[in-house]
């Protein structure tokens, strides 16, 4: 069969986990594909950097919006990073010159994924974004296929593996925030600014697109309420666990149905999950994610929600649902029947 020729766009913690998967993996991936996968060109923005991957089959492209001129590339996968920039422009490129396109960019999709789905649909092309959300998780394939038969009224959950391991391990080993932060950014967990991660940034974005996922909402992440772990102190962690409790950074989308237009409501804040709840073993870098519809119940997804080889798998599990011939964006539903509520004057709103 034909392969399906790709080009890589950031080779960075998720980009060169791309590369070893794919190598790895080879024939496996394109007996379940039904055709070989092939990267033909890479890019970057440093040519010399050892990143520990053999590149020298493929093209090397300076300007990775070339790749989207290119005949020979049928998906274009973007592991820039970046809500706006380079990113955007490569993969707003992409579709327009009629190529698939998979990411793990959350904050491009949290900010610009309802123009690009409508502009992928209209292309008839392919947008997918499975690790953008919990990382090696596959919850959005989960909740759009899986629970769509169901009314989802409530998701929630550990969106950030970052903050999830800062949080267990300062309360397993007492170490420094700054220091296990440290940590997290040398073993790829971290964004490339931090910040996005420990002020609830990044888990806000990841909220968002969960929740247009969910319940059909138009993708709002201005309107989701966020507070991070910045503020919280090892002795607030000690005083946790003495009552019983651990803290965690969790992300709530819910619909409040008492009024007679159902109401969504979005935020994020660290919490005081009590040690029975399941969400209080969800230690290290890992994420969960519970979704509650009205006939499958209570689904729990927990698993890796950072690093290289999670993360990889959920954009090269996309990469093979378009060689299966899959076309379109997940937020393909009739989007903006749900308005999401604006914070509350008091609630910590987002200006970015
Ligand atoms: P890195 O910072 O490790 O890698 C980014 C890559 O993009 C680098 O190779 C960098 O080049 C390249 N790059 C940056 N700017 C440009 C540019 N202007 N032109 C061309 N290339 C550029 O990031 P990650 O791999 O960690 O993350 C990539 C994406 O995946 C982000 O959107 C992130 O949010 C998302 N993600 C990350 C996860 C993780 O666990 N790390 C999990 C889920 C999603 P160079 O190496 O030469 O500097
Ligand atoms: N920085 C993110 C996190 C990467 O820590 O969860 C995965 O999206």
């Amino acid at each position: 069969a034909e392969p399906l020729n790709i080009a890589l766009a950031g080779l960075g913690t998720v980009g060169t986990g791309v590369v070893r998967l794919i190598e790895t993996n080879a024939e496996l991936i394109a007996r379940r594909a039904g055709r070989p996968i092939r990267i033909v060109a890479v890019s970057a923005r440093d040519r010399t950097k050892d990143r520990g991957v053999d590149l020298s089959g493929y093209d090397w492209e300076d300007d990775p919006d070339a790749m989207t001129l290119r005949d020979d590339v049928d998906v274009v996968v973007e592991l820039v990073g970046g809500s706006d920039g380079p990113a955007l422009t490569l993969v707003r490129g992409a579709i327009a010159h009629g190529k698939g396109l998979v990411t793990a960019n959350k904050a491009l999709i949290a900010h610009h994924g309802m123009e690009l789905a409508a502009s992928a649909e209209k292309a008839g092309v392919a947008l997918k974004f499975e690790a953008a959300v919990a990382g090696g998780i596959p919850v959005i394939k989960g909740l759009s296929e899986g629970a769509a038969a169901n009314a989802i009224d409530r998701v929630y959950g550990i969106l950030n593996g970052t903050c999830n391991y800062i949080l267990s391990t300062m309360e397993d080993t007492g170490a420094d925030f700054g220091d296990v932060l440290a940590d997290a950014q040398r073993l790829g967990y971290a964004e490339a600014d931090p910040t996005f991660d420990i002020e609830g940034v990044d888990a806000a974005h990841k909220l968002s697109i969960l929740a247009a996922i969910a319940f059909g909402a138009r993708l709002r992440f201005d309107t989701v309420e966020t507070m991070g772990i910045s503020r919280v102190k090892a002795a607030d962690i000690e005083q946790a666990h003495t009552l019983g409790y651990v803290i965690r950074l969790i992300g709530t989308a819910e619909i409040d149905r008492s009024e007679a237009a159902p109401r969504l409501f979005q935020r994020v804040r660290p919490h005081l999950v009590p040690f029975g709840h399941p969400l209080a073993h969800v230690d290290g870098p890992t994420n969960a994610v519970v979704a509650e519809g009205n006939f499958m119940g209570r689904l729990l997804f927990q698993g890796a929600g950072a690093g290289d080889g999670p993360t990889a798998s959920a954009v090269v599990a996309d990469i093979i649902d378009i060689a299966r011939g899959e076309k379109g964006a997940t937020f393909s539903m009739p989007a903006g029947e749900l308005e999401p509520m604006e914070p509350a004057p008091t609630g910590h709103r987002l200006g970015r």
